[in-house]
């Protein structure tokens, strides 16, 4: 949907979401949420319907592109009139020398130079207050230099990494591409124009937010749509680096604490165990992982679960707190591996609901065609023997 823009794994389909929430919407007026929206796939079938919706993700790559998609897009002559408005002696104090290191001192200094004015004093609060409102609508300034900086991922010193997903720096010597950061933006802002928004039905609110402490009131949402991070350690900021980047140090938002706040990466958080007493799948998963011969199993893989757990434990929580006494929601997620082992992971979230009162059962389990270890060359011998399911699970309270 935005060529090579960006590197999203959507986890499931538009019809996908839209069959859900034909299933589970009995009201127009309904408030969908996803809490781990990506690129808003459940935000556009929600719009599409005329439902009202609220996205949250910790990547502010993320909530970045869902604002640009479900905002009205400036007229040509106005998107060209901001382009052609800008600083002429742009700063580019901002960036950090991780986010120097990985772009042309033009590149970079055509995005200071569309920092709108207001943003200039208070260039941090300005670009946080973006990412926290659930104003969907952005002005023509802060939409031109979003699309720039997610344009920016394609004029980046950066190429495929080990893993599908992710991407690299380029080593020395290593050719980058010649492209225009400028016409990158106008192209990938024209991608977005030919994107559907459904203008008169409420628009999507996307925020960036900790999908464990939702800024969502009480009682408030009726049906939930999403996908968790899988337990196959991939790292949804690194796969979008070089945007993720510029928008941290343009709001003043610590790329490190993001990378360790993600659920489901690499980063153990901490080693404390759950505060949540955790259900009998949980606790033989992390008996095998303990007791599991091979190296590092105790010291880092067995804490990396106990992370996992917590923060599943955690949103489901948070899910119990935001949803209605009738909410509802569907959940798609696949299982993973660790060393010989299958992990269920469905069946930690299953039990993390049903710890908070949710009725929650599978609906179906189909076999993953693409997954992660089949499409990384490094991993293709290690994944063949290995088959990976993905499950949809339905959940209610009531
Ligand atoms: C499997 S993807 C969901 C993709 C989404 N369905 C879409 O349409 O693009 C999981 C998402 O969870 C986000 N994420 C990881 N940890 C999070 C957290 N603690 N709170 C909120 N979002 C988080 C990642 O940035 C990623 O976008």
């Amino acid at each position: 949907m935005f060529g090579h823009f960006v590197s999203v794994y959507a986890s499931f389909s538009h019809s996908f979401a839209i069959d859900a929430l034909n299933i589970l919407a009995t009201k127009r007026s309904e408030i969908v949420l996803d809490p781990y929206a990506g690129a808003g796939t459940t935000l556009g079938a929600a719009n599409e319907l005329g439902l009202p919706s609220i996205g949250l993700d910790l990547s502010p790559f993320s909530v970045a592109l869902a604002k640009l998609r479900f905002s009205t897009a400036p007229h040509q002559n106005s998107f060209d009139k901001v382009l052609s408005s800008r600083n002429p002696n742009p700063s580019l104090n901002a960036f950090s020398s991780e986010t120097a290191s990985l772009f042309n001192d033009s590149d970079l200094a055509l995005i200071a130079s569309l920092i709108p004015k207001e943003g200039m004093d208070q260039q941090r609060n300005w670009l946080r207050s973006i990412f926290s409102t659930s104003e969907s609508q952005l002005d023509d300034s802060a939409y031109v230099l979003l699309c720039a900086i997610i344009a920016a991922n394609k004029s980046a010193k950066v190429t495929t990494g080990s893993n599908p997903v992710w991407i690299r720096k380029l080593l020395a010597g290593e050719p980058s591409r010649d492209t225009k950061l400028e016409i990158l933006t106008n192209t990938f802002a024209e991608m977005l124009r030919s994107l559907n928004i459904r203008h008169g039905a409420p628009l999507p609110q996307a925020r960036l937010a900790d999908a464990r402490s939702m800024p969502i009131e009480t009682d408030s949402v009726d049906i939930a749509i999403f996908s968790p991070p899988y337990l196959n350690r991939l790292d949804y900021f690194v796969s979008n680096y070089p945007a993720n980047m510029v928008l941290c140090d343009l709001s003043g938002i610590d790329a490190e604490t993001t990378r360790k706040e993600m659920i489901g990466t690499t980063k153990i958080v901490s080693k404390d165990v759950s505060p949540y007493p955790i259900g009998e799948y949980c606790k033989s998963l992390l008996n095998e992982i303990w007791n599991h011969s091979s190296k590092a199993s105790k010291s880092y893989y067995y804490w990396n679960y106990v992370d996992y757990i917590r923060s599943t434990y955690e949103v489901s929580a948070e899910l119990r707190r935001v949803m209605k006494a009738n909410g509802r929601g569907a959940i798609v997620i696949q299982d993973s591996f660790y060393k010989e082992l299958r992990v269920l992971t469905h069946q930690i979230v299953l039990e993390s609901l049903v710890a908070h009162g949710f009725r929650c059962n599978v609906t179906r389990r189909e076999t993953v065609k693409g997954h992660m270890g089949r499409m990384s060359p490094r991993q293709t011998k290690y994944a063949t023997e290995k088959t990976l399911y993905e499950y949809v699970l339905e959940f209610s309270y009531s």
